[in-house]
C-alpha cells in the first residue's frame, strides 16, 4: 500500500539573511537584564531582513542551496509553506518556481497555518510522493517574525526559510506514515491582514502549546507512537529556545531518567542554530532539526527522531522520522557555518532603521537595497505594484 512507500526528507538546506542583533544589545537598550534573553527567553541573536529578502528571496535562497545534482524534471509538487505571504491570491510558490528555473508540469501552491504550515506542506508532499511514483515534491518553509519594536515580542523574533526535497527512498530522513495530529481555534497568536506586526497573548499561547504537547504525547503514547526507550531525539517548534525546553521539561515525569536525559543533551544540539536566527515559524521546528544533525555527531543511521509541530491559532501534530544510511553526506554543515558566521553584526539604530523601513504602496516605483551580496537570489524593485 501507499503507506509501506519509504518517503521522507531526501535533502535539506537553509537561508538567514546577513545581518542580525545581538540580543545583549537589545537588552541594554531595553533596560532589560541580558540573562532574562539569554537564559529566560533563550536566544542569543536574532536575524534582520532588508526588504530585498522577502519570503520569496529567502525561500529561493534556501531551495537553491539542495538544487544541485538534483532532476527537477521530476518535481511535481512545489509548497511554499509561509504567513508572511507577499499576495492575497498568487502563491508565492510560483515566483520561486520562475527564480529556480523549474519546469512547470507541477502543481505550486502557498499553505498558511501559522507555524504549523511547513509540517502541513511536508505531509502533504510525502502522501503525494507515496501516490506519484517517479515524482518528488519541494516544500519551502519561509518567513519573517516580527513584533514591534519595544513590544513584548521583540526579542523572539528572526526570519529565514528552510527547503526540503520530499522523495520516496529518501536520503536523508524516511517518514513514519502515522502521526497524532490536534487543531481547534483558539485565539493565542494572529496577524490580521491589515497589521505589519503579529500580534499574540504570549503567556496564553505558551500554555496553549504545552497543552498541545501534553495531549498529544498521551494520545500518542496510547497509540503505541512514542516508543520512548528507543527515542532518539525529540524536537519542538521553537519560537523561543526555552519554548522547546519546557515542552521536553514538561514530559520529564512520564519519561524514564535515562531517556529524558538523552532526550535532554540532544536538545542542546538542535537550538544551536535557532538561538542565533530566532523565530522562523513554518521553518523553526525543521531548522532544530538540521541544526541537530549538523552538531550532534553521536546520531547515526537508523536512530528515531520525534518532532513536534505546533502553529497558533492552533494546529499542533507529533511525528517520527528514521534517519538513513549516509544522512550526514546530504547535509552541508560548512555552508551553514559560513552562513552564521558570514553574518553582520548590527548596531541598535542599525536595526531599528531597517526595522522600520517598509515597501511603498502607492504603485511607484522603488528599487530596494542589496542587503545579502552572496544571497542568490533577491527583490530587486517593485514597479507598478509588481515584483522585479
Ligand atoms: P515576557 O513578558 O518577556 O515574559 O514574555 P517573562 O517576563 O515571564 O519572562 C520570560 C522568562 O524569562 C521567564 O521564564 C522569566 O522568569 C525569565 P519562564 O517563567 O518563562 O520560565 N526571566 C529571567 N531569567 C533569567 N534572568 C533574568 C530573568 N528575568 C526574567 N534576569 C513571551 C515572554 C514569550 C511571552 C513573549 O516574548 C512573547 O509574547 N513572544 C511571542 C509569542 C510566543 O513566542 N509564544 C510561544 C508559544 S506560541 C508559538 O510557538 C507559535 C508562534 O511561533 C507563532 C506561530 O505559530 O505562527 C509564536
Amino acid at each position: 500500500t501507499g503507506a509501506q512507500v519509504p518517503v521522507g526528507i531526501d535533502r535539506m538546506a537553509w537561508y538567514t539573511p546577513n545581518h542580525f542583533l545581538d540580543l545583549d544589545d537589545l537588552a541594554r537598550a531595553r533596560d532589560v537584564d541580558p540573562d532574562k534573553y539569554r537564559t529566560g527567553i533563550g536566544q542569543r541573536r536574532m536575524a534582520v531582513p532588508t526588504l530585498d529578502q522577502d519570503i520569496v528571496a529567502m525561500g529561493a535562497n534556501a531551495a537553491q542551496r539542495l538544487l544541485d545534482g538534483v532532476d527537477t524534471r521530476r518535481i511535481g509538487l512545489l509548497i511554499m509553506a509561509t504567513e508572511s505571504g507577499i499576495d492575497q491570491s498568487k502563491a508565492s510558490a510560483l515566483f520561486v518556481q520562475e527564480i529556480l528555473g523549474l519546469g512547470h508540469d507541477m502543481r505550486a501552491i502557498e499553505i498558511k497555518e501559522a507555524c504549523y504550515g511547513g509540517t502541513a506542506g511536508l505531509q502533504i508532499a510525502a502522501d503525494y510522493v507515496r501516490v506519484h511514483p517517479g515524482r518528488t515534491a519541494l516544500v519551502i518553509a519561509a518567513d519573517i517574525a516580527r513584533y514591534g519594536l519595544r513590544s513584548g515580542g521583540e526579542v523572539t523574533q528572526g526570519a529565514g526559510a528552510v527547503a526540503m526535497l520530499v522523495a520516496r527512498s529518501p536520503r536523508l530522513m524516511r517518514l513514519e506514515p502515522e502521526s497524532v495530529c490536534r487543531s481547534m481555534s483558539v485565539g493565542d497568536f494572529w496577524r490580521p491582514n491589515y497589521a505589519t506586526e503579529a500580534m499574540a497573548k504570549g503567556k496564553y499561547s505558551e500554555q496553549v502549546y504545552l497543552r498541545m504537547v501534553d495531549d498529544i504525547w498521551h494520545a500518542s503514547k496510547g497509540r503505541g507512537l512514542t516508543r520512548e526507550e528507543g527515542l532518539a531525539a525529540l524536537l519542538f517548534h521553537i519560537p523561543f529556545t526555552k519554548m522547546g525546553r519546557k515542552g521536553l521539561r514538561s514530559l520529564e515525569t512520564q519519561l524514564d531518567p535515562d531517556v529524558y536525559a538523552r532526550l535532554t543533551r540532544r536538545f542542546e544540539a538542535a537550538i544551536v542554530y535557532g538561538r542565533d536566527v530566532g523565530n522562523i515559524y513554518t521553518g523553526s521546528l525543521y531548522l532544530s532539526l538540521i541544526s541537530l544533525l549538523a552538531n550532534d555527531p553521536t546520531l547515526g543511521e537508523g536512530n528515531r527522531i520525534g518532532l513536534f509541530s505546533y502553529g497558533s491559532g492552533a494546529v499542533a501534530e507529533l511525528f517520527f522520522g528514521v534517519l538513513q544510511p549516509g544522512f550526514r553526506s546530504v547535509l552541508d554543515a560548512e555552508g551553514d557555518r559560513v552562513l552564521l558566521e558570514g553574518r553582520q553584526r548590527l548596531s541598535l539604530e542599525g536595526y531599528e532603521t531597517i526595522f522600520s523601513r517598509s515597501l511603498v504602496t502607492d504603485g511607484s516605483t522603488q528599487v530596494l537595497e542589496q542587503g545579502d551580496p552572496h544571497a542568490p537570489h533577491r527583490l530587486v524593485r517593485l514597479e507598478r505594484h509588481e515584483r522585479v
